[in-house]
């Protein structure tokens, strides 16, 4: 069978060798003679993998002590909701660094919030004028450090701007969505308070969260939620408080254990460069017919965006490539054009035909 190349923005891509040992233990997990999405998620066979798959995540992002890690449901949406209802109190507020489509809608969810409890969430920075073409600067934010917290992402997926070195946004608790860039490269961790992520780009499949957070932090929670919607809940069960998605959670554990014999971040991270870096050469080599709107040092090595000179030439481009095995080029509905997805499973050769692709469609575009 001939793998699809697969440049979908998420779910995306997963690596084939997770895919396989997947499809190796389907049946017959660990010798049980059910599959793992069989196994209570109380047992000890499924707590084996759930284990190691927490474990992982705190090996590759080298997550220090004093850092709890969880596997939640909801996606990254439902975290737009439960920050503000955890973190912002009646008469606090919160600061917004907003880069794109996904920085707004967790702006409208806290300011959401915000006006049930009394509270603010503001606009610190906003590249919105500009048509979210650049990722904004920490010295151009009005922040206020009282703030419970500051929030912002460091990858934009739709409009493709990613922040290449992550930011300290003044001296409130950073809190970040990292949905589509996380285990790309490497990460410190305790410049954040709070990281989350949905795991259908780089980490595995839609149905898995991925929050790291102080513990400190997880502390300072608001205590008359509803316990499901407490991350101390999550943190003292062991990410076990209600059936977890077990499936995807095993899933999880495949794909970093890959990421791992792969070399860890320092070795994806490289390839991510080279794979994003010979995308651009093309874009940049045939200004005629593709122009990326964003500009140079705000470019995504996650989810590069550009445009052709007409929607008829841009439809002609996406026929062309789904013939020729290439999928999820299509741009995001709200501004149109391509979108290349690069996530970690996005195999370099894939890259390179798509690169080749592009050129000889240049070519025979005149
Ligand atoms: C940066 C970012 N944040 C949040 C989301 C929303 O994620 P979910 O669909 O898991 O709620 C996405 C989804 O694509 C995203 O790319």
């Amino acid at each position: 069978m001939a793998r699809t190349m697969n440049f979908n923005p998420g779910p995306g891509a997963l690596p084939l060798p997770a895919l396989e040992r997947a499809r190796a233990e389907f049946l017959d997990f660990a010798g049980t003679g059910m599959s793992v999405m069989e196994h209570s998620h109380r047992n000890k066979v499924y707590e084996a993998v759930h284990d190691e798959a927490l474990g992982l995540v705190r090996e590759l992002l080298g997550v220090p002590a004093g850092y709890d890690v969880v596997f939640l449901q909801g996606g990254a949406s439902m975290q737009f909701a439960l920050l503000p209802m955890s973190f912002l109190p009646p008469g606090g507020s919160a600061d917004h660094i907003v880069l794109g489509a996904w920085t707004e809608k967790a702006h409208a969810e806290a300011a959401a919030w915000a006006g049930v409890a009394g509270a603010l969430a503001r606009i610190a920075a906003s590249t919105r004028e500009g048509g979210y073409t650049r990722v904004p600067r920490p010295d151009e934010a009005s922040l206020d450090d009282a703030a419970a917290y500051v929030h912002y992402a460091s990858n934009e997926t739709i409009h493709g701007v990613q922040y290449r070195e992550l930011p300290t946004f003044g001296r409130a608790a950073q809190v970040c969505d990292m949905s589509s860039d996380i285990f790309s490269r490497k990460l410190d961790v305790s410049a954040f308070s709070l990281i989350y992520a949905g795991a259908q780009k780089n980490i595995g499949p839609s149905g898995v969260t991925v929050v790291i957070a102080r513990h400190d932090f997880v502390e300072k929670g608001r205590r008359d939620l509803p316990k499901i919607l407490q991350y101390r809940a999550h943190v003292g069960a062991n990410s076990l408080l209600n059936t977890a998605p077990t499936f995807g959670i095993y899933i999880v554990r495949n794909v970093l254990d890959w990421l791992k014999g792969l070399g860890g971040l320092d070795a994806i991270e490289r390839q991510n460069d080279a794979k994003a870096a010979a995308l651009y050469a093309v874009i940049d080599a045939h200004p005629a017919l593709y122009r990326c709107p964003v500009e140079p040092g705000s470019r995504s090595r996650m989810n590069a965006v550009f445009r052709l000179p007409s929607e008829g030439l841009e439809k002609a481009f996406l026929a062309e490539a789904t013939r020729n095995g290439m999928v999820g080029l299509k741009g995001h509905r709200v501004i149109g054009g391509i979108r290349v997805s690069l996530y970690n499973a996005v195999e370099p050769a894939w890259v390179e035909a798509l690169a080749s692709f592009m050129k000889d469609f240049a070519r025979r575009s005149g």
